[in-house]
């Protein structure tokens, strides 16, 4: 179970202090899915930033299974169990796609191995195993890689940024079938930040983040209809055609 408690997120720009994640408090439960959606910069990614400790809280309590990680820094959250897809994943020069599936999985990985998580995201395994993870790869191709992380071993709370930017609509179906597999086993707590109506209609809950505060959440039932009758002014959804 995660407990987020009153969490506050500050940054100073030119000696003015702004406030971009404004006293969130929310829980989830064990083998939830929580889609949190929300309008462009209204503070999702900083609120998931600050969960995984690449951000540091200017206040507020994180509870992970009853302990508090608050003080945590970015390794011991993940030894914790939280995982982490960036939005924008970094590059690493010099680290190979194989290394890298290795070190996010724990263990060195029989090359079968790395192949079988490569081809979960779409990518033809073995012509990628020994590339450096650096300029050369596109956008779509590291967005699949840095899911595949995250992906190659279980962990307590997976965070995915925008899992579906960026990618084509094979690999977007392969993904949709990966959370999908993850939630029927409800061993482990999704939050999936999206615009994507068909990955918010995966959502147990639905949380709606609009200027660092909780607009909504509640049940998918419950918030969907109105999302999908907000005024056209509500940018936070792309909606299938
Ligand atoms: N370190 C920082 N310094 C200054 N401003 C920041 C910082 N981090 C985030 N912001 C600002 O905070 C706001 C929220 O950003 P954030 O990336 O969390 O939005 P978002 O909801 O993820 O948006 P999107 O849907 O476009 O991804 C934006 O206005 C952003 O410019
Ligand atoms: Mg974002």
């Amino acid at each position: 179970m995660l407990e987020v408690k009153n969490l506050t997120f500050k940054v100073n720009e030119n000696g003015v202090e702004r406030s971009i994640v404004k006293d969130i408090s929310f829980s989830m439960e064990n083998g939830e899915m929580l889609v949190i959606t929300g309008p462009n910069g209204g503070g999702k990614s900083t609120l998931a930033k600050v969960l995984m400790g690449i951000e540091k809280a200017d206040a507020g309590q994180i509870l992970l299974d009853g302990a508090d990680i608050s003080d945590f820094d970015i390794d011991h959250r993940a030894k914790a169990g939280i995982g982490f897809a960036f939005q924008q994943p970094p590059r690493f020069k010099g680290m190979t796609v194989d290394r890298l599936l290795g070190l996010a999985a724990g263990e060195h990985l029989p090359e079968q191995e790395a192949c079988r998580m490569l081809s979960a995201v779409g990518l033809c395994a073995k012509e990628y195993l020994k590339r450096e993870i650096d300029g050369t790869l596109s956008g779509g191709e590291m967005k699949r890689l840095e899911i595949a992380t995250v992906l190659a071993k279980p962990h307590k709370l997976c965070i995915f940024d925008e899992p579906e930017a960026g990618i084509d609509l094979w690999s977007f179906s392969m993904l949709i079938q990966q959370f999908e597999r993850i939630h029927r086993k409800k061993d482990q707590m999704l939050m999936l930040i999206s615009h994507q109506e068909r990955i918010i209609r995966m959502a147990d809950r639905i949380m709606v983040i609009d200027d660092g505060k909780i607009k909504h959440i509640g049940p998918r039932e419950e918030i969907l209809p109105a999302l999908l009758t907000d005024e056209p002014s509500c940018t936070c959804m792309d909606r299938e055609q």
